[in-house]
């Protein structure tokens, strides 16, 4: 049976019914899910009772396993991280601002897959911000001043010991291990085609972005700031509501993500792999 697609009717985003993701899938099955993927950039899978081995086994369908920096895996597995959030917990929301997963590496992941396991009665979305349509209908002022551009991507300001993940941040549920290897730089445009589709995008944004190759902070702050909130405007959004046994896969080269609260006083539980790039 061919996989049933229904899109979001948001920014970008569709939900796909007919394929069961707790058993192995046909080349088809698998070419389908791929080009649906590109074109919709986040699909979500409802009700699907899937265990780890399964989403492992989804998750190298795409492409192999990407290097997660800065967390430690559940126990047993290599690959797969929580995102977990304890009904008592009182640390800043993680991942609560726009970002594509690792941009500071020298290759990107291509996507993550997030399963989830408790999801509380309400909030807890996950909002995408479709960076292709951003760059679409960006202003031309706008663009002009990013064309050729090159951005110096760093995890510093997250995942250095004193960066917000780093030292000071206590109490969190999450394992997650902040290290010096954060300040290392990476480059990559600001502007660029998308390694599989060729269509332009934004890739990336302030957070992972801490500067501009050749300009002074004092002009790329600015610049950033004036980009990360074009990036993030409402008409390019997709608030993706969750359900337990859902899985959503989202393309890192074409979406920024970013996670919502809402929810004090409940747990939140997710289960994380990254697609690298191929
Ligand atoms: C993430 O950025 O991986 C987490 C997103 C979320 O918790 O909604």
């Amino acid at each position: 049976m061919a996989i049933m697609v229904t899109p979001s009717g948001q920014a970008c985003g569709a939900s796909v019914t007919g394929v069961n993701l707790s058993a192995p899938l046909s080349d088809t099955e698998i070419q389908e899910i791929r080009s649906t993927w590109l074109t919709h950039h986040v699909l979500s899978f409802p009700e699907q009772k899937m265990s780890d081995d399964d989403l492992e086994r989804f998750t190298t369908y795409f492409g192999g396993f990407g290097h997660d920096p800065f967390f430690d895996p559940i126990e047993g597995r290599k690959n797969i991280a929580a995102i977990r959030r304890q009904a008592d917990e009182k640390s800043p929301l993680f991942a609560e601002n726009w970002h594509s997963d690792w941009s500071f590496q020298a290759s990107p992941p291509a996507g993550t897959c997030l399963r989830s396991i408790i999801i509380p009665p309400s909030g807890g979305d996950t909002l995408f911000s479709n960076q292709h349509l951003a760059l679409e209908k960006m202003p031309p002022a706008l663009r002009e001043k990013l064309e050729n551009k090159i951005a110096v991507h760093s995890a510093q300001l997250a995942y250095a010991p004193d960066g917000a993940y780093g030292a000071k941040d206590e109490g969190r549920s999450m394992d997650i291990r902040p290290d010096e290897s954060a300040r290392k730089t990476q480059l990559h445009p600001i502007i660029r085609p998308h390694p599989e589709t060729g269509q332009l995008g934004l890739f990336s944004c302030m957070g992972y972005i801490i500067g501009i190759e050749d300009l002074p902070q004092s002009d790329a702050l600015p610049l950033l700031t004036e980009l990360y909130a074009w990036q993030g405007r409402e008409e390019f959004i997709y608030r993706h509501q969750w359900q337990a046994d859902m899985l959503v896969m989202w393309d890192n080269r074409s979406v920024l993500h970013c996670a919502t609260g809402g929810y004090e006083g409940y747990d939140r539980l997710l289960h994380r792999t990254t697609i690298a790039a191929h």
